[in-house]
């Protein structure tokens, strides 16, 4: 334990943590890796990398946004600015292609010249950004600077996986490194503020937006908002580098009911607390420096004017000093949600709830200054908005440093090794879902080098677009190696043989037969088929069935009959329910959309020079009835155990117990859940002591986040049963039963990558303790209550052995 207290003194975490479960949660994912790391030698570094990120980037970014020199200049400008001014500040609008709804003026000329704007977005080139920046530092009265926005999700020109990919890896330092590449490629243009990360839990598959976060779990979710903030904002603000991180969307979004965008969202204090507010306040706690309000009405109140999630929790609990935006006419849909009856109603009640940015709505401009002169809105509140504008624009240097240097631009975009971190990021991020063998016994993956003649069907295998994903920011189709033009690369034209076999969405019977003559005339194929990235994942993307659309289906098993070996590239934002491919294919690999070095990533691979890592972030459904589909689930009081359920009751099986009659209640894949070239076997899970204290703990919650007074340690021997060597990813979860509120059958509560060779064995050590037993009381008090815990350390959430505890008063 010296090892202990000399990282809780090497992290000074007093000096950037605010209370509540998610600092307690991340010193603990803090203190476990690093300790663990360190007692191992540390095979690979992926999550003890983000734990000593987080303390420098908050402590750097509360000098860089909490810094009495830029108080001082904020004082003095505000002096200075009448209301209208002040209220331009609080106005943001999109020039070029729209993303929503319209609902204010579309030329902004004359307003930034008059100072009616504070911040623009969707302008993509430093020409253009210099264009709209030369108004306001040229022609407005008080010269503020304008700040440009985009949507830079997953890479601005270097296009990466699309982030549920990127939590696939289960590798946040790799994140943080791929949102610095991001962020270096959009400042170049001008564009310092970022909407990203979105860290909206998302529970279920039909919501298109799944694919724009990382899955399903607070933790792992977490873990990766503290990244992308960490990345994108780096050590300072100020470095030109560096951009403004917007964490979104705050809150409840991803729970939209039925999974259709922007649906209402009901989630209790207690769940919102326990699920859905960790990623936010990880974010929070890494100095995010934005975070934007949502679309969903959260309990009958707007997201975009709840001052219980924004004043109370945001700002008091959590103390967070940034800036509140709104989403895209979020303040206008105030009407339509049935809470405002007119602009200067919505106005009001948006401002009053603490949002202080208003997104493309012009209901700020056209009537904050006459709801002020009414004494409806206090002009203090007013400044208190534009103070933390202002900060965030003197936090990035606008002020000196306002325009970006064009002729840099180009030479920023797609360097050599950002390019080389785009093809490890897309290799990490592929889930290998299954593979079995073929009729030699030998896994069918990885193919051999000198398969020769190899088939290319499906409507996935050269498209470069749709490697991009959702959003692409500057991403170009012809950045992208596809899949066909690396397999080309790799084995020489005349051995691909390719056909498109069918459209996305659509497909002839001509088609078909070309593809089916095709496989019949190769020794293997490569079958990539999936979703349509912009079309049918992301936002307004919400699908109320989960299979392959179009004729997709249809050509996988008319391939699959010709008897020749499959393996399955599954391209998609979210998983697609496929159980006669999962039954019938012998491999398949769940790749996302990998962005620009797709083919690369994938020929890499498939041939075995890169050996899959990747891990499911969400669990894998067999069917969507099954949605919304989570493994961290409550039990219930009559839960099925290990009922067979694959029977229905009249046929023998149990009928009184929480079940469908005719799927069942398991995932396809469970959460965590992946493959490799070798396989991994996990010993049962050893504890240092059988006993904690619940006093102890709680006084441990209270201490200066870091402190270790009690704690247990849990290991386990993995050894890798395969012929050569691989990493394996080993989640820890827990179980407390006999507590206030009932909570979650597993939840994890770390995670460490281990490479081990082939025949080897090591040994993984976890120190788990306070903050990995609090829960939410109750009282929704954060706390830890005496408790039996159980406890696994497994390859993913449905596997491993048992070990059990107490925690005593
Ligand atoms: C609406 C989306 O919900 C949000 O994620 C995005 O940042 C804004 N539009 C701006 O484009």
């Amino acid at each position: 334990m010296i090892i202990l207290s000399a990282l809780n003194r090497a992290f000074d975490f007093r000096s950037f943590g605010s209370n509540g479960v998610l600092k307690n949660v991340l010193t603990s994912f803090i203190r476990i890796v690093v300790v663990t790391c360190l007692l191992m030698g540390c095979q690979k570094a992926g999550a003890q990398e983000v734990a000593r990120g987080a303390a420098s980037t908050s402590t750097a970014l509360h000098s860089s946004l909490d810094n009495p020199t830029i108080e001082k200049k904020i004082d003095a400008l505000l002096r200075k600015m009448t209301l209208d001014e002040k209220v331009g500040q609080l106005v943001q609008y999109s020039v070029g292609q729209p993303a929503g709804p319209v609902t204010g003026p579309t030329e902004y000329t004359d307003m930034i010249i008059k100072g009616e704007v504070g911040a623009l977005f969707n302008i993509t080139t430093a020409r253009d950004t210099n264009a709209y920046q030369r108004l306001a530092m040229e022609k407005s009265r008080l010269k503020i600077p304008l700040v440009f926005g985009l949507d830079v999700i997953h890479g601005f020109r270097t296009e990466f996986p699309i982030p549920l990919g990127m939590a696939s890896t289960w590798d946040p330092e790799l994140v943080q490194r791929a949102s610095r590449v991001a962020g270096r490629e959009a400042s170049a243009t001008g564009i310092r503020w970022v909407f990203s990360p979105m860290v909206d839990i998302a529970r279920d598959a039909r919501w298109g937006r799944m694919a724009e976060g990382a899955g399903e779990d607070p933790y792992l979710g977490a873990a990766m908002a503290r990244a992308y903030v960490k990345g994108y904002q780096g050590e300072r603000l100020s470095d030109p580098e560096s951009v403004a991180a917007c964490v979104k969307h705050y809150v409840g979004y991803g729970a939209a009911e039925a999974g259709r965008d922007y649906n209402s969202v009901e989630i209790s204090e207690h769940t919102l607390r326990e699920f859905y507010l960790p990623p936010f306040h990880s974010a929070v706690d890494a100095g995010v420096a934005t975070i934007m309000t949502a679309f969903d009405s959260l309990n009958g109140i707007p997201a975009s004017a709840n001052p219980f999630t924004i004043r109370e929790i945001l700002r008091k609990e959590w103390g967070f000093k940034g800036l509140v935006d709104s989403d895209w006419t979020s303040i206008a849909e105030l009407i339509p949600h049935g809470i405002a009856n007119d602009p200067a109603s919505a106005a009001r009640k948006a401002f009053l709830a603490g949002v202080e940015v208003d997104m493309v709505s012009g209901f700020y401009h056209d009537n904050l200054a006459s709801l002020v002169h009414a004494g409806t809105v206090p002009e203090s509140d007013v400044d208190q908005a534009v103070r933390d504008v202002l900060r965030l624009k003197f936090g990035l240097d606008l002020f000196e440093h306002p325009y970006a240097d064009e002729k840099k631009e180009a030479e920023t975009m797609l360097q050599a090794e950002s390019v080389a971190l785009a093809r490890e990021v897309a290799e990490r991020s592929f889930v290998l879902l299954k593979n079995s063998s073929s009729s030699d016994g030998a896994p069918i993956l990885p193919l051999s080098s000198d398969s020769k003649n190899v088939a290319l069907i499906g409507p996935l295998a050269d498209d470069a677009a749709n490697m991009l994903g959702s959003w692409t920011a500057q991403g170009r189709p012809q950045d992208v190696i596809t899949l066909r033009a690396a397999l080309v690369n790799r084995l020489g034209a005349d051995h691909v043989h390719y056909a498109q076999g069918s459209e996305i969405t659509k497909g002839s019977d001509d088609q078909q037969e070309k593809a089916v003559k095709t496989a019949q005339a190769s020794d293997v194929v490569i079958l990539a088929l999936g979703e349509d990235g912009p079309n049918m994942t992301g936002e307004a993307a919400s699908r109320a069935h989960l299979g392959l659309p179009g004729r997709q289906e249809q050509l996988l098993e008319a391939i699959v009959a010709t008897g020749k070996p499959v393996v399955l590239v599954l391209f998609s934002g979210r998983p697609l329910t496929l159980p006669w491919a999962f039954e019938h294919v012998p491999a398949v690999l769940a790749v996302w959309f990998p962005g620009i070095q797709a083919g690369p990533a994938l020929v890499r691979t498939l041939f075995g020079e890169s050996n899959p890592t990747g891990r499911l972030p969400v669990s894998w459904p067999r069917d969507v009835g099954q949605e919304p589909l989570y493994y961290d689930e409550l039990s219930t009081g009559r839960p099925a155990g290990n009922a067979d359920l694959t029977k229905p009751p009249w046929e023998g099986s149990v009928k009184y117990v929480s079940r469908y009659i005719d799927e069942q209640n398991s995932a396809q894949f469970p959460f965590g859940y992946g493959l490799t070239y070798t396989s991994f076997r996990f010993g049962p899970p050893q504890l240092s002591s059988t006993k904690l204290s619940a006093e102890t703990l709680n006084r441990e919650l209270h201490e200066p986040p870091g402190t270790a007074l009690s704690e247990i340690s849990v290991s386990a021997d993995i050894s890798n049963a395969g012929s050569r060597a691989g990493e394996e990813t080993v989640q820890l979860y827990l179980r407390l039963e006999g507590t206030s509120t009932a909570q979650p059958v597993r939840a994890l509560k770390g995670f460490q990558h281990v490479i081990i060779a082939a025949g080897e064995t090591k040994r993984v050590t976890f120190q788990v303790g306070a903050d990995a037993f609090a829960l939410w009381d109750e009282h929704n008090k954060y706390v830890v209550e005496p408790a039996r815990v159980k406890i696994w350390v497994s390859p993913d959430s449905a596997q491993g052995a048992e070990a059990a505890f107490e925690i005593t008063k």
